[in-house]
């Protein structure tokens, strides 16, 4: 009886994708059927939080498991009946899209500062310095695996951070803004421009708000950024990332 009902709510597709793989469920079509619409196609977060971030310590497969069987109360986030093994999945999924406890550093970290330096510095900072245009990496690695990290070096456009989402106004004048989407509502909307200042307008004088789908940030391919380069500059961002000891040590109220 749970389970028809489950399988009426989540509907024919789900039905679908399980019936490909009958033995195993798929964690990342699960994730993205059931998940996605709140956690964020990159499980980095949406009207839910980021869910890439929660393997940092130990029984965190457990606790999961349990928030997603048994939901938020007092949240959007809702229980979940289905079967231990399709949560075991996406719990599976997510941890192999999050920073593994060990993963591997084959990286130069020094050369990788250069890399940054050279490439990377005039639109992200790393504690305090550098440009505004993208976020701030002092702590990226920290939350995002090398595989999540390589894809948004790579490609950009795949996705964007949220509050960097790429825009372009014209103005009645004719003349074009790009920049990044900091805030909008129905009569205006503030952007980051390309020099990295606030700017703020009413949409009555504008003419066109065109969000865009490549990113402000250029895609670093093979070809201006070799795998090599790659590993060093991976190799220089996980030098911020917090270890998990001292991220228990640096909760609140332990006098720290
Ligand atoms: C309708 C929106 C919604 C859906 C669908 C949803 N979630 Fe959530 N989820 C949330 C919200 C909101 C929270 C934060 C609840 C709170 O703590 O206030 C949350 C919290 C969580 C947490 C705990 C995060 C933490 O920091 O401890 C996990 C894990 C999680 N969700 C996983 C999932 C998984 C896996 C699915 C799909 C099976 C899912 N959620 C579906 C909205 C959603
Ligand atoms: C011309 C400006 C510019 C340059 C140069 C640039 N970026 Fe970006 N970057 C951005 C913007 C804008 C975003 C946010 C939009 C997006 O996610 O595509 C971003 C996003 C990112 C993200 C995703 C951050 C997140 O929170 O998810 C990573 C990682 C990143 N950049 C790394 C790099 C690295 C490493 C380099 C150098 C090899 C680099 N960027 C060079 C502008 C730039």
């Amino acid at each position: 009886m749970q389970v028809i009902g489950w399988a009426l709510a989540v509907g024919v597709t789900l039905f679908v994708a399980g019936a490909q793989n009958p033995q195993r469920p798929d964690g990342p079509a699960l994730f993205r059927e059931r998940c996605a619409d709140c956690h964020g196609a990159d499980a980095k977060g949406d009207r839910g939080p980021d869910v890439t971030r929660l393997w940092m310590n130990d029984g965190a497969d457990e606790r999961a498991m349990k928030t997603i069987r048994t939901g938020v109360a007092g949240s959007i986030m809702p229980p979940s009946s289905a079967p231990d093994e399709e949560i075991r999945a996406i719990v599976a999924y997510l941890r192999s899209i999050s920073i593994a406890k060990t993963e591997a550093i084959s990286g130069n970290a020094t050369s990788g500062e250069a890399v940054f330096a050279a490439n990377c510095a005039q639109c992200h900072r790393i504690n305090g310095r550098g440009g505004y245009l993208g976020p701030d990496l002092s702590r990226i690695a920290g939350s995002q695996s090398n595989q999540v990290l390589t894809r948004a070096i790579r490609d950009a456009s795949a996705s964007f951070a949220s509050g960097y989402e790429p825009v372009t106004l014209v103005t009645r004048d004719g003349r074009q803004i790009r920049g990044t989407r900091k805030a909008e509502d129905a009569f205006s909307i503030q952007i980051m421009d390309l020099q990295g200042r606030l700017r703020g307008f009413e949409k009555g004088d504008l003419r066109e708000v065109t969000r865009d789908r490549k990113s402000l940030m250029p895609d670093f391919g093979a070809d201006r950024l070799p795998d090599s380069s790659l590993d060093d500059l991976l190799a220089y961002l996980a030098k911020f990332r917090i270890p998990p000891a001292r991220r228990a040590a640096d909760t609140p109220g332990d006098g720290k």
